[in-house]
């Protein structure tokens, strides 16, 4: 039965001959289902939660890209989109996309449960010549042992690698953009996922699951390496009292091999969980440094956790903490916590600091998203603001890189502290009106100096 009200007609159906079903329709599943839609393709989408195929189902559909949005009601609309509450057998070849979670296990594991009930479900259902396409982030060899398990049910279904490489924000515009990356189990697999993939552009067909597994942890690795880097490079300017970004400006001048990433917290479900992902694939004695990219932002939120602290024994209880920007980036925008350093630094002040008053204010995140994350949530930044002891500038939302600095030092409580953790909130000034000290991370403070 279909969620929406909706009726698929016959004849529309009839009219593709390529259809996919996307399992699993958060962020990468509902973009991959709008893009092929948008191409002309027949789509179902599923998802075993309730509230997410009402969203997909909704009227507008909820989502923080409103060209995504708008393609998914076009497509609805033209009756090549449905959203199902189960799946069942096509009366056509069809393509399982699958877009469930492959979360890390706080020990490091591949968490294969979502991944692997997913396939499972599509198992119950799939006939021969259907294909399964596995769209998730997953460790080495993963695909092919998901293709061992159809094969062990006697169906000899077609399995493939066909990662999603967008980034947050851009999520359903990227299906266009970036080339489309596959790799099958089989030369047959892979001739089902070229013609699936190539309406949306370019398709590079890597020549086998594993490599196409490898190409996708090792794009998110290689740029989380550089994040991590550039955050390594800014604590040692903290601990010397020097700064990251006058260095970073000064040596890129004219001098085409240095070009480091702004220093900052990558956030987000993917970077770190990647990185993961990749070492575990990997024997530990060859990934000493995926297991420093990992503990880099932990160290990262560990260095600006004791600042604040510092800060914050230096003031009268209960102090006024204000928490101004949490989705996990503000460029582009989104509307997602995941991962985000300044929830976790907010969480960490209010197990250290039990009497403090934590509010939050977000250029993207609605009040009830706030409320979620433990804090009272803001009309405003210059609400947040006014009074804090200490405001936490936590992404790098355009919004916060116009703010008037000196129209919220002067709200907020004298002798107060601003911490920008992207260097948003430019330029800097040791001291703002109303004793107001403003410090961005990388830019250590003289006499911070350790030898
Ligand atoms: N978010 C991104 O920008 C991005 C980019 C590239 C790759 N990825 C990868 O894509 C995968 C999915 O990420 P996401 O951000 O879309 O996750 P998400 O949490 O936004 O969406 C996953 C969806 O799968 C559903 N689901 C879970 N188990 C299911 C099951 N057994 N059957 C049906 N539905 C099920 C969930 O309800 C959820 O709606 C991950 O492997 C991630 O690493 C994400």
């Amino acid at each position: 039965m279909n969620s929406d009200s909706e009726q698929v007609c016959p004849a529309a159906i009839e009219r593709s001959p390529l259809r996919a079903t996307v399992v699993g329709c958060g962020t990468i599943g509902a973009a991959i289902g709008a893009a092929l839609a948008s191409r002309g393709l027949n789509v179902t989408l599923y998802d075993n939660d309730p509230v997410c195929r009402e969203a997909l189902a909704g009227n507008p559909p909820l989502f923080a890209e409103p060209d995504m949005a708008q393609a998914v009601l076009a497509a609805r609309t033209a009756m090549r989109l449905r959203v199902v509450d189960h799946l069942e057998r096509q009366p056509f070849p069809t393509h399982y996309i699958v877009c469930t979670p492959t979360p890390v296990t706080t020990t490091g594991e591949f968490d294969a449960s979502a991944i692997d009930s997913a396939v499972a479900a599509i198992i119950d259902v799939a006939q021969p010549d259907d294909a399964i396409f596995i769209r998730s982030t997953v460790p080495i060899g993963t695909t092919r042992r998901l293709a061992a398990r159809t094969e062990s049910r006697g169906l000899d279904l077609r399995l493939a690698f066909t990662p999603d490489r967008s980034i947050g924000g851009c999520t359903f515009a990227d299906q266009f953009s970036v080339p489309q990356l596959i790799g099958g189990v089989d030369g047959r697999a892979a001739a089902r996922a070229v013609a699936l993939f190539a309406p949306l552009g370019q398709v590079i067909d890597l020549g086998g699951a594993e490599a196409a597994e490898a190409a996708k942890l090792f794009a998110n690795t290689w740029r989380a390496t550089m994040f991590a880097a550039a955050n390594a490079l800014a604590m040692v300017c903290e601990t010397q009292g020097l700064d990251v970004h006058a260095i970073f400006a000064a040596t890129g001048a004219n001098y085409p091999r240095f070009s480091p990433h702004r220093p900052g917290p990558v956030g987000g479900a993917c970077l770190p969980k990647d990185v993961r992902l990749l070492a575990a694939s990997t024997p530990p004695e060859a990934g000493a440094l995926l297991h420093g990219v990992s503990q880099s932002e932990t160290q990262l939120i560990a260095l600006v956790a004791t600042a604040l602290d510092a800060h914050l024994a230096t003031r009268k209880a209960p102090a006024r903490i204000a928490i101004a920007g949490f989705a996990f980036k503000g460029q582009p925008a989104v509307d997602d916590a995941r991962g985000s350093a300044a929830l976790a630094l907010a969480e960490g002040l209010r197990a250290r600091w039990p009497d403090a008053v934590l509010v939050g204010w977000d250029a993207t995140m609605s009040a009830s998203h706030i409320e979620a994350a433990a804090l009272i949530p803001q009309a405003s930044l210059h609400a947040a603001v006014n009074g804090a002891d200490l405001a936490v500038f936590g992404n790098n939302h355009p919004v916060l890189a116009q703010t008037d600095l000196d129209g919220l030092a002067l709200v907020a409580a004298p002798g107060a502290l601003f911490y920008d953790l992207y260097g948003v909130t430019v330029p800097y000034r040791p001291t703002l009106p109303n004793g107001v000290r403003h410090h961005i991370f990388g830019r250590g403070e003289p006499g911070e100096r350790q030898r």
